[in-house]
Protein backbone atom coordinates (compact mmCIF):
# COMPACT_ATOMS: atom_id res chain seq x y z
CA UNK A 1 0.00 0.00 0.00
CA UNK A 2 1.23 3.60 -0.71
CA UNK A 3 4.50 1.80 -2.45
CA UNK A 4 5.97 4.06 -5.17
CA UNK A 5 7.41 2.33 -8.21
CA UNK A 6 10.85 4.14 -8.87
CA UNK A 7 13.43 1.37 -10.31
CA UNK A 8 11.74 -0.75 -13.17
CA UNK A 9 13.82 -3.16 -15.35
CA UNK A 10 11.98 -4.27 -18.31
CA UNK A 11 13.20 -7.49 -20.77
CA UNK A 12 16.61 -7.33 -19.56
CA UNK A 13 18.42 -9.97 -22.07
CA UNK A 14 22.32 -10.59 -22.30
CA UNK A 15 24.31 -13.00 -24.04
CA UNK A 16 27.81 -13.78 -23.58
CA UNK A 17 30.04 -15.77 -26.05
CA UNK A 18 32.61 -18.23 -24.73
CA UNK A 19 34.75 -20.12 -26.96
CA UNK A 20 32.21 -19.99 -29.49
CA UNK A 21 29.76 -20.80 -27.37
CA UNK A 22 26.60 -18.56 -26.35
CA UNK A 23 25.90 -17.81 -23.20
CA UNK A 24 22.45 -16.46 -22.19
CA UNK A 25 23.41 -15.12 -19.09
CA UNK A 26 20.23 -12.62 -18.28
CA UNK A 27 16.84 -14.27 -20.14
CA UNK A 28 14.03 -11.93 -20.36
CA UNK A 29 14.69 -10.59 -17.03
CA UNK A 30 11.79 -7.71 -15.38
CA UNK A 31 11.52 -6.40 -11.83
CA UNK A 32 10.40 -3.58 -9.99
CA UNK A 33 11.81 -1.86 -7.00
CA UNK A 34 9.82 0.68 -4.74
CA UNK A 35 11.05 3.47 -3.37
CA UNK A 36 13.26 3.16 0.08
CA UNK A 37 12.79 -0.86 -0.50
CA UNK A 38 15.66 -3.28 0.22
CA UNK A 39 14.85 -6.04 -2.63
CA UNK A 40 16.72 -9.01 -2.74
CA UNK A 41 17.76 -10.96 -5.55
CA UNK A 42 19.19 -14.55 -4.78
CA UNK A 43 19.89 -17.57 -6.73
CA UNK A 44 23.27 -19.85 -7.08
CA UNK A 45 25.95 -19.23 -8.40
CA UNK A 46 26.42 -18.39 -11.81
CA UNK A 47 22.48 -17.89 -12.02
CA UNK A 48 23.02 -14.24 -13.12
CA UNK A 49 22.67 -12.36 -10.69
CA UNK A 50 25.75 -10.20 -11.33
CA UNK A 51 25.33 -9.73 -14.98
CA UNK A 52 21.99 -8.32 -14.44
CA UNK A 53 23.22 -6.39 -11.97
CA UNK A 54 26.06 -4.95 -13.80
CA UNK A 55 23.55 -4.20 -16.49
CA UNK A 56 20.96 -2.41 -14.19
CA UNK A 57 23.85 0.16 -13.19
CA UNK A 58 24.38 0.71 -16.68
CA UNK A 59 28.14 -0.70 -16.02
CA UNK A 60 27.86 -3.32 -18.87
CA UNK A 61 25.84 -3.54 -22.03
CA UNK A 62 22.58 -5.67 -22.11
CA UNK A 63 21.69 -6.61 -25.81
CA UNK A 64 17.82 -5.76 -25.10
CA UNK A 65 15.70 -4.42 -22.57
CA UNK A 66 15.37 -1.15 -20.41
CA UNK A 67 15.78 0.49 -16.81
CA UNK A 68 13.23 2.93 -15.77
CA UNK A 69 13.79 5.13 -12.75
CA UNK A 70 11.07 7.62 -11.98
CA UNK A 71 12.54 11.38 -11.19
CA UNK A 72 10.77 14.37 -10.97
CA UNK A 73 10.97 15.16 -15.12
CA UNK A 74 8.85 11.34 -14.97
CA UNK A 75 10.38 8.17 -15.83
CA UNK A 76 13.65 7.99 -18.12
CA UNK A 77 15.37 4.80 -19.58
CA UNK A 78 18.80 4.30 -18.07
CA UNK A 79 20.18 2.19 -20.84
CA UNK A 80 19.81 4.93 -23.67
CA UNK A 81 23.38 4.86 -24.53
CA UNK A 82 23.14 8.01 -26.86
CA UNK A 83 22.39 9.85 -23.78
CA UNK A 84 25.19 11.10 -21.95
CA UNK A 85 23.85 13.65 -19.38
CA UNK A 86 21.06 10.56 -18.54
CA UNK A 87 23.90 8.39 -18.29
CA UNK A 88 25.62 10.89 -16.16
CA UNK A 89 22.97 11.74 -13.75
CA UNK A 90 22.31 8.27 -13.39
CA UNK A 91 26.19 7.81 -12.67
CA UNK A 92 25.43 10.37 -9.81
CA UNK A 93 22.31 8.80 -8.55
CA UNK A 94 23.08 4.86 -8.17
CA UNK A 95 26.12 3.35 -6.58
CA UNK A 96 27.38 0.02 -6.15
CA UNK A 97 28.94 -2.34 -3.52
CA UNK A 98 30.57 -5.25 -4.19
CA UNK A 99 31.97 -8.87 -3.32
CA UNK A 100 35.47 -7.67 -3.26
CA UNK A 101 36.25 -4.10 -1.38
CA UNK A 102 39.67 -4.07 -2.21
CA UNK A 103 38.49 -3.62 -5.88
CA UNK A 104 36.71 -0.07 -4.76
CA UNK A 105 40.46 1.29 -4.05
CA UNK A 106 43.14 2.31 -5.90
CA UNK A 107 45.72 0.56 -3.79
CA UNK A 108 48.02 3.82 -4.33
CA UNK A 109 45.22 6.11 -3.25
CA UNK A 110 44.68 7.04 0.37
CA UNK A 111 41.13 5.61 1.89
CA UNK A 112 40.44 9.46 2.08
CA UNK A 113 41.52 10.34 -1.43
CA UNK A 114 39.21 7.15 -2.58
CA UNK A 115 36.05 8.47 -0.95
CA UNK A 116 36.64 11.59 -2.22
CA UNK A 117 37.01 10.59 -5.88
CA UNK A 118 33.21 10.52 -7.00
CA UNK A 119 32.65 13.75 -5.14
CA UNK A 120 35.57 15.32 -6.97
CA UNK A 121 34.83 13.85 -10.68
CA UNK A 122 31.03 14.80 -10.10
CA UNK A 123 30.36 18.03 -8.51
CA UNK A 124 31.87 21.44 -7.44
CA UNK A 125 32.28 20.78 -3.97
CA UNK A 126 35.72 22.14 -2.70
CA UNK A 127 38.34 20.15 -1.01
CA UNK A 128 38.19 21.27 2.81
CA UNK A 129 34.68 20.01 2.39
CA UNK A 130 34.71 16.83 0.56
CA UNK A 131 38.01 15.98 2.87
CA UNK A 132 34.88 17.15 6.15
CA UNK A 133 32.19 14.61 3.91
CA UNK A 134 34.96 11.84 3.56
CA UNK A 135 35.56 11.98 7.34
CA UNK A 136 32.12 12.17 8.45
CA UNK A 137 31.16 9.43 5.97
CA UNK A 138 34.20 7.01 8.23
CA UNK A 139 32.58 7.67 11.44
CA UNK A 140 29.10 6.66 9.50
CA UNK A 141 30.61 3.21 9.15
CA UNK A 142 32.50 3.13 12.51
CA UNK A 143 36.21 3.86 11.27
CA UNK A 144 38.29 6.06 13.07
CA UNK A 145 39.56 9.48 11.00
CA UNK A 146 43.40 8.10 11.28
CA UNK A 147 41.54 5.66 7.93
CA UNK A 148 41.52 8.73 5.83
CA UNK A 149 45.57 8.35 5.43
CA UNK A 150 46.00 4.86 5.08
CA UNK A 151 45.66 2.75 2.29
CA UNK A 152 43.20 -0.03 1.31
CA UNK A 153 45.90 -2.69 2.16
CA UNK A 154 46.23 -1.66 5.85
CA UNK A 155 42.49 -2.57 6.35
CA UNK A 156 41.17 -5.69 7.73
CA UNK A 157 38.47 -7.41 4.76
CA UNK A 158 35.80 -6.29 7.38
CA UNK A 159 37.05 -2.59 7.57
CA UNK A 160 37.72 -2.48 3.98
CA UNK A 161 33.93 -3.72 3.04
CA UNK A 162 33.08 -0.63 5.88
CA UNK A 163 35.33 1.77 3.62
CA UNK A 164 33.34 0.97 0.37
CA UNK A 165 30.12 1.56 1.95
CA UNK A 166 31.10 5.03 2.99
CA UNK A 167 32.36 5.13 -0.30
CA UNK A 168 29.50 4.56 -1.99
CA UNK A 169 27.29 6.94 0.37
CA UNK A 170 29.52 9.77 -0.54
CA UNK A 171 27.62 10.88 -3.61
CA UNK A 172 24.33 10.43 -1.67
CA UNK A 173 23.23 7.71 -3.52
CA UNK A 174 19.27 6.90 -4.41
CA UNK A 175 20.14 3.48 -5.84
CA UNK A 176 22.38 1.12 -4.29
CA UNK A 177 23.18 -2.23 -5.48
CA UNK A 178 25.10 -4.54 -3.33
CA UNK A 179 26.68 -7.90 -5.13
CA UNK A 180 27.57 -10.64 -2.75
CA UNK A 181 28.73 -7.92 -0.02
CA UNK A 182 29.44 -9.98 2.72
CA UNK A 183 30.07 -13.16 1.15
CA UNK A 184 34.30 -13.06 1.26
CA UNK A 185 33.80 -12.06 5.07
CA UNK A 186 34.44 -14.09 7.88
CA UNK A 187 30.87 -15.12 9.51
CA UNK A 188 31.57 -13.07 12.09
CA UNK A 189 32.13 -10.14 10.44
CA UNK A 190 29.27 -10.16 7.59
CA UNK A 191 26.39 -9.79 10.78
CA UNK A 192 28.23 -6.91 12.10
CA UNK A 193 28.63 -5.24 8.10
CA UNK A 194 25.02 -6.72 7.67
CA UNK A 195 23.38 -5.05 10.67
CA UNK A 196 25.56 -1.39 9.89
CA UNK A 197 24.05 -1.69 6.32
CA UNK A 198 20.85 -2.43 7.29
CA UNK A 199 20.72 1.37 9.43
CA UNK A 200 22.44 3.12 7.10
CA UNK A 201 19.89 1.87 4.55
CA UNK A 202 17.07 2.60 6.49
CA UNK A 203 18.25 6.14 8.18
CA UNK A 204 19.32 7.09 4.27
CA UNK A 205 15.87 5.95 2.91
CA UNK A 206 17.88 4.40 -0.23
CA UNK A 207 16.14 2.03 -2.64
CA UNK A 208 18.49 -0.75 -2.80
CA UNK A 209 18.87 -4.39 -4.92
CA UNK A 210 20.50 -6.31 -2.58
CA UNK A 211 22.08 -9.78 -4.36
CA UNK A 212 22.96 -13.05 -2.57
CA UNK A 213 23.14 -16.59 -2.47
CA UNK A 214 22.22 -17.15 0.71
CA UNK A 215 18.87 -17.19 1.03
CA UNK A 216 18.55 -17.04 5.17
CA UNK A 217 20.32 -13.69 4.58
CA UNK A 218 18.59 -12.44 2.19
CA UNK A 219 15.16 -13.13 3.74
CA UNK A 220 16.01 -12.10 7.17
CA UNK A 221 16.23 -8.73 5.76
CA UNK A 222 14.09 -8.02 2.62
CA UNK A 223 10.00 -7.96 2.68
CA UNK A 224 10.42 -8.66 -1.29
CA UNK A 225 12.82 -10.84 -3.30
CA UNK A 226 13.40 -12.35 -6.50
CA UNK A 227 14.75 -15.91 -6.81
CA UNK A 228 16.87 -16.65 -10.39
CA UNK A 229 17.94 -19.79 -11.96
CA UNK A 230 19.66 -19.78 -15.18
CA UNK A 231 19.07 -16.64 -16.70
CA UNK A 232 15.47 -16.13 -15.22
CA UNK A 233 13.40 -15.44 -12.09
CA UNK A 234 11.41 -18.19 -11.41
CA UNK A 235 9.61 -16.58 -8.83
CA UNK A 236 9.28 -12.89 -7.09
CA UNK A 237 7.06 -11.31 -4.73
CA UNK A 238 6.34 -10.85 -1.20
CA UNK A 239 9.75 -13.01 0.64
CA UNK A 240 7.31 -14.87 3.67
CA UNK A 241 4.96 -15.76 0.83
CA UNK A 242 7.85 -17.28 -1.37
CA UNK A 243 9.15 -18.86 1.60
CA UNK A 244 5.92 -20.19 2.76
CA UNK A 245 4.07 -21.12 -0.69
CA UNK A 246 6.77 -21.09 -3.36
CA UNK A 247 4.74 -22.23 -6.68
CA UNK A 248 8.67 -22.88 -8.18
CA UNK A 249 10.36 -26.16 -7.80
CA UNK A 250 13.61 -24.64 -7.98
CA UNK A 251 12.73 -22.16 -5.09
CA UNK A 252 11.61 -25.32 -3.13
CA UNK A 253 14.72 -27.15 -3.61
CA UNK A 254 16.35 -23.81 -2.88
CA UNK A 255 14.49 -23.53 0.43
CA UNK A 256 14.85 -27.00 1.43
CA UNK A 257 18.39 -27.27 1.08
CA UNK A 258 19.45 -23.30 3.07
CA UNK A 259 16.47 -23.67 5.83
CA UNK A 260 14.45 -27.55 6.04
CA UNK A 261 17.12 -29.84 5.52
CA UNK A 262 17.68 -30.33 9.26
CA UNK A 263 13.92 -29.51 10.34
CA UNK A 264 13.39 -32.58 12.09
CA UNK A 265 16.50 -32.34 14.04
CA UNK A 266 16.10 -28.40 14.58
CA UNK A 267 15.15 -27.34 18.34
CA UNK A 268 12.26 -25.38 19.10
CA UNK A 269 14.52 -22.33 19.83
CA UNK A 270 16.26 -22.53 16.22
CA UNK A 271 13.00 -22.88 14.68
CA UNK A 272 11.54 -19.83 15.97
CA UNK A 273 14.62 -17.91 15.12
CA UNK A 274 14.47 -18.95 11.93
CA UNK A 275 10.77 -18.46 11.64
CA UNK A 276 11.13 -14.66 13.09
CA UNK A 277 13.84 -13.93 10.60
CA UNK A 278 11.55 -14.64 7.74
N1 LIG B 1 32.24 -11.53 -19.07
C1 LIG B 1 31.73 -12.75 -19.26
N2 LIG B 1 32.05 -13.50 -20.33
C2 LIG B 1 31.53 -14.71 -20.54
N3 LIG B 1 30.62 -15.29 -19.74
C3 LIG B 1 30.25 -14.61 -18.63
C4 LIG B 1 30.78 -13.30 -18.33
N4 LIG B 1 30.21 -12.86 -17.18
C5 LIG B 1 29.38 -13.85 -16.78
N5 LIG B 1 29.39 -14.89 -17.64
C6 LIG B 1 28.59 -16.11 -17.54
O1 LIG B 1 27.24 -15.73 -17.36
C7 LIG B 1 26.59 -16.57 -16.43
C8 LIG B 1 26.06 -15.75 -15.28
O2 LIG B 1 27.13 -15.25 -14.52
P1 LIG B 1 26.95 -14.24 -13.31
O3 LIG B 1 26.07 -13.12 -13.76
O4 LIG B 1 28.29 -13.89 -12.81
O5 LIG B 1 26.16 -15.12 -12.24
P2 LIG B 1 26.06 -14.99 -10.65
O6 LIG B 1 26.40 -13.59 -10.27
O7 LIG B 1 24.65 -15.35 -10.33
O8 LIG B 1 27.02 -15.97 -10.08
C9 LIG B 1 27.62 -17.61 -16.03
O9 LIG B 1 27.44 -18.75 -16.83
C10 LIG B 1 28.94 -16.94 -16.33
O10 LIG B 1 29.93 -17.89 -16.61
MG1 LIG C 1 27.80 -12.91 -8.88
Amino acid sequence: MGEQEFIRAEHINKTFSKQGKKIKAVDDVSLELYRGECFGLIGESGSGKSTLANVIAGLEKADSGAVYMDGPGGKINLLDAGNRKIQKEYCQKRQMIFQNPRLSFNPAMTIGKGLEEGVRYYTKIPAARRKELALENLELVGLKREYYDRHSSELSGGECQRAAIARALMIEPEFLICDEITSALDVSVQAQIMSLFMEIQKKKKMTCLFISHDLALVSSICNRIAVMYNGKIVESGDTKQIIYHSSSNYTQKLLQSVFFADRETMTRYERKKMESSI
